[in-house]
């Protein structure tokens, strides 16, 4: 089985600053990293070190050989990134002493995706493969059409979040994952809580309270605790707990055994600061599993 992924596919600057900037501030930062990351080029990463076969479809301008390059270094297949006129994505990416950060994106070649080169790259897959969407390019719907077609695992993963983004994907959707703010605005949006939405799998990720997994088939759900850790920076953990998750269920995982793991690697990659390149393996993931 293999793993789909169109993707956003970032120049990470990541600034570590006193405190988030507020409006109008001017702020010294005092240290600048950068790595490779894009919400979509994080989750790829994360598929492939949880041992998953991942597929990225996405796009990179001109300036964008060293992101194709590291991602087909981590192990995923970057034959169908294609090279848009528009100059590679970014991102400002902001972390506090805590952790936490504030991201702004300049979405540039992710946006510029062909159509026709979504669909070529699609018609390779396999009924029971997955395919993986978020919000950060363009032809989302089409993707997700195409794989409703193809009788692939059509997930998405809801940010950055956009209740109007998520309705229209909405009836394709085999697997959604979204945070608690982002599931009580689309409750507002739609009507409806995780539990009663028209698709299969349903994850709530809860920060430090962990996830709450729905089954909207049985009607039953359940909570995963988060594993208690110090956190440096909190950013791709989120995209990291996808990657795994997919890629257990695409290995044959049991969802709670897929949540599980995708738990400990969150919580690996918030005690470390970057984005794709820290991204832990499984080997490291699985040394964590307790006793
Ligand atoms: O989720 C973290 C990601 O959001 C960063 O890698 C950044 O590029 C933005 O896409």
């Amino acid at each position: 089985m293999a793993i789909w992924n169109l993707g956003s596919i970032n120049a990470d600057m990541v600034y570590a600053v006193p405190h988030l900037p507020g409006p109008g501030e001017t702020l010294a930062a005092t240290g600048l990293q950068r790595f490779l990351g894009g919400k979509g080029a994080n989750m790829s990463v994360a598929a492939a070190r949880a041992a998953a076969h991942v597929r990225h479809l996405g796009a990179v301008g001109a300036d964008g050989a060293w992101a194709v390059e590291r991602l087909m270094e981590y192990g995923v297949d970057t034959r169908h990134i294609q090279q848009a006129a528009d100059p590679t994505g970014h991102a400002i990416v902001t972390v506090d002493p805590d952790g936490e950060n504030q991201i702004v994106i300049f979405p540039g070649a992710n946006r510029a995706i062909p159509e026709v080169a979504v669909q070529a790259a699609l018609s390779e897959a396999a009924a029971g493969d997955s395919l993986l969407i978020q919000n950060e390019t363009n032809a989302q719907l089409l993707a997700a059409r195409i794989g409703r077609d193809l009788g692939l695992r059509v997930c998405y993963a809801a940010a950055p979040f956009d209740a109007e983004a998520v309705r229209a994907v909405l009836p394709y959707l085999d697997f959604l994952v979204l945070n608690a703010v982002e599931a009580e605005q689309l409750e507002r949006a739609t009507g409806m809580g995780p539990g009663a939405l028209p698709v299969r799998d349903v994850i709530v990720t809860l920060g430090a309270g962990g996830a709450r997994y729905f089954d909207t088939k049985s009607g039953e759900s359940r909570d995963f605790p988060a594993v208690p850790v110090m956190p440096v920076d909190t950013t791709g953990a989120g995209d990291t707990f996808t990657g795994y998750v997919l890629a257990g269920l695409d290995r044959g995982l049991p969802m709670a055994q897929a949540i599980a793991q995708a738990m400990r690697a969150a919580a690996i990659m918030v005690t470390r600061h970057g984005t794709a390149d820290v991204i832990p393996d499984l080997k490291d993931v699985q040394a964590a599993r307790p006793g």
